[in-house]
């Protein structure tokens, strides 16, 4: 009987241990995720203004920073992440995972085809559309809360 109650705490304590764990990584987890998003709102402003500058070169580093962040992102969106920790993400994401991650994907690659690009560009101001601020809507209109 004294075995039986040990091992009841033992397997408590043990549950209740791994459940804070699971929720504090969910918590790091939509942090993290809002912080690259945010890093890339960031990146995508300096982009833009370089690119109109003419700084290519400067405007590439950055180009290639919002693509990397992007494929991290792929990662950041488990099942166990879909509610709490003041998230913006929409059920749909779960509903159409590999539509989601296409797009991401495609976000990404985006960005590394406007390096090759921008510069020949006629139009810098369209192929920034084109390349970058176009996919951000594309996934908000459909995965991202109205704010
Ligand atoms: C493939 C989908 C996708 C793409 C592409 C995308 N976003 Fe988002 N974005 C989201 C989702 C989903 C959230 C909500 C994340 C959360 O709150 O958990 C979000 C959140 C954000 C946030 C809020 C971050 C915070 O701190 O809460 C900003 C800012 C943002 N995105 C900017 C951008 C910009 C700028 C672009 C384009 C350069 C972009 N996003 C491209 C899906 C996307």
């Amino acid at each position: 009987m004294r075995h039986l109650k040990i091992l009841f705490f033992v397997t408590l304590i043990f549950s209740v241990n791994t459940n804070i764990y699971a929720e504090e990584s969910v918590k790091d987890i939509i942090k993290k995720r809002k912080s690259l998003f945010s890093a890339n709102y960031k990146t995508a402003k300096r982009v833009d203004i370089l690119s109109k500058d003419l700084e290519f070169e400067k405007a590439s580093k950055f180009m290639k920073e919002v693509s990397e962040n992007y494929l991290e992102l792929l990662n950041l969106f488990p099942e166990n992440t879909k509610e709490g920790h003041g998230t913006e993400a929409l059920l749909s994401i779960w509903e159409n995972k590999d539509e989601f991650n296409a797009l991401m994907q495609k976000s990404s690659d985006d960005m590394i085809k406007l390096a090759s690009v921008i510069e020949e560009s006629d139009d810098i101001r369209a192929t920034l559309k084109q390349y970058m601020w176009k996919n951000c809507n594309a996934c908000h209109s459909k995965f991202r809360k109205p704010h």
